[in-house]
């Protein structure tokens, strides 16, 4: 089975609905339409519905950086998948930062999975070890704990469609990064798992992203990792200029 590989460029708190629409433009310039990549990026919610009118899906999509479980109802200040459907393609889901800034629990984020899906998005699930989960030596079982909880109550169907990225907690925005190297360990791991879980076709079929720290001068050196479907890029993707020069880096053909 042939998976495509996914670059997404997660924005988190940045870029005005101004400077998000520049960007866009400079991009959709930029970027040569290939068959070979898929490109996503991750604007804040606010901006979203206007970039997707500006936007071309053959060369790049939208992704929510987060959405609500419950698709109406007394939930000041959320948004839900139900709203974001026929705007984004994606939608990150657990990001290290909506778990330990925001409390996300396991339940949050296993109800945003089945939210996502439900409203035909593709949730792109993060996991990761923190630096201490990684001193103790846990990193497998945290990954472990943190798909089953995650994707709880999903079918083998359904898991074709979800996107798991490994982005180490101690790796984001840090200038630390994990090596190449260790990633096929982890990469053995994620997909037992989902073996496990859900069967070896399933475990074929999804694609497992890695994040933390990835820039132009290591970008080529993950994306030759085996088994590796792409990168979740912070930093570097606020940049249209960099992130197109990762983009290219990913394209085969
Ligand atoms: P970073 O962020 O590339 O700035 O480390 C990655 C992420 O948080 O998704």
């Amino acid at each position: 089975m042939t998976r495509k590989t996914l670059i997404i460029g997660n924005w988190k708190m940045n870029l005005t609905m101004h400077e998000a629409s520049l960007y866009l433009h400079k991009l959709m310039e930029q970027l040569p339409v290939r068959r070979d990549v898929e490109v996503v990026v991750a604007p804040t919610m606010l901006t979203l519905q206007s970039l997707s009118l500006q936007i071309k899906r053959r060369i790049v999509k939208l992704a929510a950086q987060n959405c609500y479980w419950r698709d109406h109802g007394p939930y000041t200040g959320e948004v839900p998948a139900s709203h974001l459907h026929g705007m984004v393609d994606y939608v990150i889901i657990g990001h290290s930062e909506r778990r330990h800034i925001f409390m996300e629990s396991d339940k949050d984020i296993r109800f945003k999975v089945q939210a996502a899906l439900r409203n035909r998005l593709q949730p792109i699930l993060c996991i990761g070890e923190t630096a201490h989960e990684r001193t103790l030596g846990e990193t497998r079982e945290v990954l472990q704990d943190q798909i089953v909880n995650g994707l709880a109550n999903i079918t083998a169907e359904e898991i074709d469609h979800v996107v798991i990225a490994y982005e180490p907690v101690w790796a984001i925005g840090s200038g630390e990064y994990a090596q190449p190297s260790d990633l096929a360990k982890v990469l053995k791991v994620i997909r037992q798992q989902i073996t496990h879980l859900f069967g070896k076709e399933a475990a074929e079929a999804v694609r497992v992203v890695y994040g933390g720290s990835v820039s132009v001068d290591n970008a080529s050196d993950y994306l030759a990792v085996a088994g590796l479907d792409g990168l979740l890029i912070g930093g570097a993707s606020l940049d249209a200029y960099q992130f197109t020069e990762i983009v290219k880096k990913a394209h085969k053909e």
